[in-house]
C-alpha cells in the first residue's frame, strides 16, 4: 500500500511502463491497471483476477481525444455524452479501431472506454502516459474493492496499491453500448440513466431487442457475480433473533453485531454496500440476509448487484 504522493505515483507509473500491474482508486471502485497496449501486462491482469479470457476490460484514458484514438467510429452520441459527463462513472462501448492490436478485444470488435474522475486515477494516467486497461481489482466474481485494504485482501500478489482512501461512489460505472440502435445499457451503475436518455433518447435495457437484431449482452454480466463468500439471501424477514452465523444488511432498523444498516438514500447505500458486504464476510458469517431494496430506477444498479450476489 503506497500513498499517492509524487514518489508513489512515480513508482506506480514506472511499474506500468515496465509492463507490470498497479491497483489504483477511481471514484467508483479500485481498478487493477495495466498498459492497454502490452499483451503481457494484460495477461497478468487476467491471471491475478482469475478472469475468463472472454470478458474484456474497460480502458481508462485521460480525455476525449485519447478515447477517440481507440475508436474506429466516434458517434455523435459518444461525443455529446463524453463532453457532458466525462470525467465520470460512465463507460462507452464503441467500435474498436482497426489500428489496435489485442486491446480490450471482443468478438464484436468493440472497445469500452471511460475517463475516470478520481484525482489519483487522473494523476496516474498523466504520470504514465498510457491508456490503462483496468477491471475492478478483485478476484473474478467477488465483491469489488472500495478501499486499498479490500484490494490487498482479494489480490495479495499485486505489486503496488495506491491508497486513495474509500471510493466516493462505491459501485461500478454504468456501461452503455453505442454500437446498437438504440444504444443499449449493458450494466447499470453509478451513472444515472435519465442523464443518458437526455442525450440519446431511447435506451434499450438488458433483455430488450435492438434494431440491428444483434443479441449483444454484456459479456461480463454473468449471473453470479459481485458475490461475498457468504451465501446471500434476499428476504423481508431480517428481524428477530438470528444465529451468530447470520449477518443482516438492511436499510431500516437498529445496527448491531453482524447487522449493517445502510442508508435509505440509494447513492449513500451504494457508497457503503460493498464495504458492508466485506465487513460481514470478515465477521465470518455464512449467510447474509438482505432486505430487498425498493423498486425504481434509482435503485437499479443496487438491485442488479444484490441479485447477482444472491444467484447460484
Ligand atoms: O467502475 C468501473 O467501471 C470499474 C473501475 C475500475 O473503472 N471497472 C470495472 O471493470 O468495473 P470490470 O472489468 O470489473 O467490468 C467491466 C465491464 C464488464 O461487465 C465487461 O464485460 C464490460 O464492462 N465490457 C468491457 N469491454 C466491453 C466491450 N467491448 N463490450 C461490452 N462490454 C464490455
Ligand atoms: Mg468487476
Amino acid at each position: 500500500m503506497v500513498a499517492p504522493d509524487p514518489g508513489g505515483l512515480r513508482r506506480a507509473a514506472e511499474l506500468l511502463r515496465r509492463g507490470s500491474v498497479v491497483a489504483f482508486p477511481t471514484e467508483t471502485v479500485y481498478g487493477l491497471g495495466a498498459d492497454a497496449f502490452n499483451a503481457r501486462a494484460i495477461a497478468e491482469v487476467y491471471r491475478l483476477k482469475n478472469r475468463p479470457a472472454w470478458n474484456p476490460l474497460i480502458v481508462h484514458v485521460p480525455g476525449v481525444a485519447a478515447a477517440r484514438e481507440l475508436a474506429e467510429e466516434w458517434p455523435d452520441a459518444a461525443q455529446e455524452l463524453a463532453a457532458r459527463f466525462w470525467p465520470g462513472p460512465l463507460t462507452l462501448v464503441v467500435r474498436r479501431s482497426s489500428r489496435l492490436n489485442d486491446v480490450g478485444r471482443t468478438a464484436a470488435g468493440t472497445i469500452a472506454v471511460r475517463v475516470p474522475a478520481h484525482p489519483v486515477a487522473r494523476a496516474l494516467l498523466d504520470a504514465c502516459g498510457l491508456p490503462l486497461a483496468a477491471p475492478s481489482a478483485n478476484r473474478s466474481e467477488g465483491i469489488s474493492p472500495t478501499t486499498a485494504q479490500h484490494v490487498i485482501q482479494s489480490l495479495p500478489e499485486v505489486p503496488l496499491v495506491l491508497d486513495g482512501g474509500p471510493c466516493a461512489l462505491g459501485i461500478e460505472s454504468t456501461v452503455v453500448d453505442l454500437t446498437t440502435s438504440p444504444p443499449r445499457l449493458l450494466r447499470p451503475g453509478a451513472f444515472p440513466l435519465r442523464a443518458i436518455r437526455a442525450v440519446v433518447g431511447r435506451l434499450a435495457l438488458p433483455g430488450d431487442t435492438v434494431a440491428d437484431g444483434a443479441e449483444r449482452p454484456s459479456p461480463g454480466m454473468g449471473r453470479r457475480h459481485y458475490a461475498p463468500r457468504a451465501k446471500v439471501v434476499l428476504t423481508d424477514d431480517v428481524d428477530g433473533d438470528l444465529p451468530d452465523s447470520y449477518g443482516v444488511l438492511a436499510y431500516q432498523g437498529e445496527e448491531g453485531p453482524r447487522r449493517e444498516i445502510l442508508s435509505a438514500d440509494p447513492r449513500e447505500y451504494a457508497a457503503d454496500l460493498y464495504a458492508a458486504l466485506h465487513r460481514l464476510d470478515d465477521a465470518g458469517v455464512s449467510v447474509i440476509l438482505v432486505q430487498p431494496p425498493s423498486d425504481g430506477e434509482d435503485w437499479l444498479a443496487i438491485r442488479d448487484r444484490l441479485h447477482r450476489a444472491a444467484a447460484g
